[in-house]
């Protein structure tokens, strides 16, 4: 009896296991696979069916139907699973059925480029002041690089620029002072308050300080009874909206062939606070950029009557900005594209 029994227990349990396998069949040549398996001369199913000869006469019968029984339905299953699989086959709406239910792959978010956000903060501060933006070309030609800007051809002052020249007459803009031309005769005898935001190119070797391309952001104001003042002010309200309230705002004398007078603005150190470190040199100050009134030869150039008219200038690199205020040592980082660096400022 105990035999018996056990045999029973094996053909439930081989029925099951085929059944729950055939569930999962996909292919035709899987499903020639699963009939092999549980169906062929070699299964289960057929071995038992051999061994009921080794049982009490009496209990044969019983054993031999339910293993017939169990052949005929994994039988009919079988071809039921064919039926569905050409069918699928033959389907291509079938085929391409997806499961909607599934949980979708997660997005990485992206961020924008550090230096994409500080355009974007200077840009609103001199929004606020009143400032609008103005966009001139990235390939310029010498005259509006340098000659318009008071450096004619051979002018000394031109070596502060190494230009990547395109040809004898055009090049590279070096700065975006170039834009202060183009925005005075676009505007021309109506007073000016622009920013002018945008990439510029040096012929220079590559150093944690300096990069071939990299961003300017000029300032211009034309307008009558524009003084010194009025530059102070708006680059003192600037520096103290970008770097804190409590910033210390110096003005050095300097020089540029486009202004006259001219200075180069300093901050006091915002690592050490004045007291001197490796970031300020030791200095206890840091130049954050270049400015001054513009030259009437520069102002006679774009249109307006010097006589009449003043104005005021300045240039500053965003990248630089934005370096000093998050503590970055190496201006290379930002066109490198490693993730590393850029996902530090979502
Ligand atoms: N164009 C200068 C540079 O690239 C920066 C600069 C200095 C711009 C003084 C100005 C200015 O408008 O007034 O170094």
């Amino acid at each position: 009896m105990g035999k018996t029994h056990s045999m029973l227990k094996r053909i439930a349990h081989l029925q099951e296991r085929a059944l729950s396998r055939l569930s999962q069949v996909g292919s035709l040549e899987a499903l020639n696979d699963w009939r092999i398996e549980f169906l062929g001369k070699k299964s289960d199913l057929v071995t038992i069916q051999k061994r009921i000869r080794e049982l009490p006469v009496e209990e044969r019968p019983s054993v031999g139907a339910h293993s017939n029984r169990a052949r005929k339905t994994l039988e009919e299953a079988l071809e039921n699973r064919k039926g569905e699989l050409d069918k699928l086959r033959l389907d291509p709406l079938l085929q391409e059925r997806i499961d909607v239910t599934l949980p979708g792959w997660a997005v990485g978010m992206g961020s924008l480029h550090p230096s994409t956000q500080v355009l974007r903060e200077i840009q609103s501060i001199f929004a606020e002041m009143g400032f609008q933006v103005f966009d001139g070309p990235e390939i310029e030609t010498d005259s509006y690089n340098f000659e318009l800007l008071n450096m004619p051809a051979n002018h000394p002052a031109r070596d502060m620029w190494d230009t990547l020249y395109i040809s004898d007459t055009v090049l590279l803009r070096t700065h975006t002072s170039p834009g202060q031309i183009r925005a005075m005769k676009a505007f021309c005898p109506e007073p000016i308050r622009v920013i002018l935001p945008g990439k510029c190119y040096r012929y220079e070797a590559i150093t944690s300080r300096s990069e071939v391309m990299f961003h300017q952001v000029e300032g211009l104001a034309v307008g009558k009874n524009i003084t010194m003042a009025d530059l102070k002010g708006v680059l003192i309200e600037f520096g103290r909206k970008m770097f804190g309230p409590k910033r210390e705002i110096r003005f050095r004398c300097s020089h540029f062939p486009f202004t006259e007078p001219s200075v180069e603005v300093d901050m006091d150190c915002l690592v050490c606070g004045g007291s001197g470190c490796s970031v300020c040199k030791q200095t206890g100050w840091v130049e954050i950029l270049g400015a001054g009134m513009v030259h009437p030869k520069v102002l006679e150039n774009g249109g307006y009557a010097p006589e009449i008219f003043s104005g005021f200038a300045f240039g500053m690199g965003p990248e630089r900005i934005f370096m000093l205020k998050h503590g970055i040592d190496d201006i290379r980082l930002f066109f490198r594209n490693d993730l590393r660096f850029l996902g530090q400022f979502e």
